[in-house]
């Protein structure tokens, strides 16, 4: 078994740095995933209302819970508040909503999933979020201050966002009574996000790295995007050198880089792969050459959202 080392939270609370990625795990296989990453040693799952799986994934820890496998205080359960909730009073009862299909009582991480809110001209479809939605503007400082009343409700321990360029993420501390731990973007050896990474670090904020592996089973991927290749040569020769393959290569650059990558796995080999990272350290050459990948090669751009107020990832370098 292999357990992540902690990282300690700027509220004191400690996060494993490394988790279990769920998009894309569907219903049938999420629970196969969820239960054995805790059986290898995983602690941090990360979850969203978004993908449609909280209560198969709350099924799977509640078992593992029951049989002794694991404590609920030794594990880490991130969920996201959907951009159509962003409405200060509905961040309360949709945080609620998130617990009661995990079946659990608190979660140790709430993150805004985006600083863009939207509102749905009729029922919210999972399956279709963004069918009929339209963006509203509506402020996300508003939303933080729904996200403080789930920590003094004690249903979340801790609070972040995800996907907030640095703008964003400084109006919100300047704005904060309870300061963001987490900062959810996506990181790979395509989008290193140095920049970002020293901004929140600067300002205690930890940053975790989605889509590690430049998402490769997104639906919206098409020709000529920028590829993220396991098989690259470059990585491939420097696994060789710490009997590691290129994807842990990728893992450990993320780690050493400061950041709490989220490997999404559902194949068993490959989800005790990802976690198998934490016996070895990649000389400053070895990460040289993985800083040499980075090409701008974001995989995440939320297409439905351009153009949205607070559309995060234009008119501001990093
Ligand atoms: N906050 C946000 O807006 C946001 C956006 C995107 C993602 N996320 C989070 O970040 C997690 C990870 O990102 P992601 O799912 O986009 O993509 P990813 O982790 O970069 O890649 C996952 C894909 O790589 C494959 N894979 C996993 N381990 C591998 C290995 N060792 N060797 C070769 N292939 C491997 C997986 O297939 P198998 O399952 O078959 O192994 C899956 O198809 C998500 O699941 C989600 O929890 C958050
Ligand atoms: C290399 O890694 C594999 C897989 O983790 C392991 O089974 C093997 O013992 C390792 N070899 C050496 C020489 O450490």
């Amino acid at each position: 078994m292999v357990v992540a080392p902690l990282i300690t939270l700027n509220n004191g609370k400690k996060c494993p740095q490394l988790g279990l990625g769920t998009w894309l795990s569907e219903p049938g296989e999420v629970q196969k995933a969820v239960k054995h990453a805790i059986e290898t040693g995983y602690r941090h799952i990360d979850c969203a209302m978004l993908y449609g799986n909280e209560k198969e994934i709350g099924e799977a820890i509640r078992e593992k819970i029951a049989d002794g496998t694991v404590k609920r205080e030794e594990l880490f359960i991130v969920t996201k508040l959907w951009n159509t909730f962003h409405e200060r009073e509905k961040v309360v009862p949709t945080c609620k909503k998130s617990l009661e299909n995990f079946g659990l009582d608190y979660l140790d991480l709430y993150l805004i999933h985006w600083p863009v809110a939207q509102k749905i001209k009729g029922e919210f479809n999972i399956k279709l979020p963004f069918k009929d939605a339209v963006g509203i503007d509506y402020d996300y400082v508003e939303t933080w201050k729904g996200m403080e009343e789930c920590v003094d409700l004690g249903i979340a321990k801790s609070i972040g966002l995800s996907n907030f360029n640095s703008k964003q993420l400084e109006r919100v501390l300047q704005n904060a009574r309870i300061k963001p731990v987490m900062n959810q973007v996506e990181v790979s050896s395509n989008l290193n996000q140095k920049k970002l990474i020293q901004f929140c670090k600067a300002r205690g904020v930890q940053i975790t790295a989605y889509s590690p592996f430049g998402s490769p089973a997104r639906p919206w991927a098409k020709p000529g995007d920028p590829v993220l290749r396991l098989d690259d040569p470059k990585l491939v020769k420097i696994g060789q050198k710490y009997n590691k393959t290129a994807s842990q290569v990728i893992l450990r650059y993320l780690i050493q880089l400061g950041t709490i990558p989220i490997p999404k796995s559902s194949n068993p080999q490959r989800i005790e792969q990802n976690i198998d990272v934490f016996d070895f350290e990649l000389s400053e050459e070895d990460m040289k050459i993985v800083d040499s990948f980075n090409c701008n090669g974001r995989a995440v751009h939320a297409e439905e959202l351009k153009g949205l107020p607070h559309y995060p990832f234009e008119g501001v370098e990093f």
